[in-house]
């Protein structure tokens, strides 16, 4: 049986703290889906679509590597897509409670599905979306922390005056 993953978050933007995650879990599992969550924030720096189009773009030599979006529970999509395991990244002991609540409720939902922790290379332990965002909108450098393809959307963005 192939085993495919769910890689869930809000990924706004991708971090090369994600794109470690996610190609340690092509590594390990025969596919994985990357998943977007559509409306979580109310005023995202990057519209889905764009986060979408940014996955695709980092991991278009990757066939494994798949990016979605979803809405709603996300037990119901991992079941929905056929998935047996949730994926998600522990950077430090402080992310460690709310996966931990946040696995078990899943477990509760859905006993039959399994979240798998990874690490990401140290390197990558303290970036965090959130402060990406902050880092860049107050023009200090991010370059290395975030794929190329998101750095240069970041210039754009603040080029047209928008958010960052
Ligand atoms: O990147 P994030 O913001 O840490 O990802 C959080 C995410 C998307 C994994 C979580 O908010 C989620 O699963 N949302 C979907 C709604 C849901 O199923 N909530 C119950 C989780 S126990």
């Amino acid at each position: 049986m192939s085993t495919l993953a769910v890689y869930p978050g809000s990924f706004d933007p991708l971090t090369n703290g994600h794109v470690d995650i996610i190609s340690r879990g092509a590594r390990l599992f025969d596919r994985i889906i990357v998943a977007v969550l559509v409306n979580a924030e109310k005023s995202p720096l990057f519209t889905p679509e764009e986060r979408v189009e940014i996955g695709r773009a980092v991991f278009r030599d990757q066939p494994n590597v798949e990016v979605d979006t979803f809405d709603g529970l996300l037990v119901d999509y991992v079941e929905r897509r056929g998935a047996q395991v949730i994926v998600r990244g522990l950077r430090a002991v402080s992310d460690f409670e709310f996966e931990f609540q946040m696995a078990l409720m899943n477990q509760r939902l859905k006993p039959k599905i399994e979240t798998v922790f990874m690490m990401p290379a140290e390197k990558y332990t303290y970036i965090s979306s959130r402060l990406i965002k902050e880092v860049f909108a107050l023009g200090g450098r991010v370059h290395g922390l975030v794929p190329d393809t998101v750095e240069t959307r970041l210039r754009a963005k603040r080029s047209r005056g928008k958010g960052a």
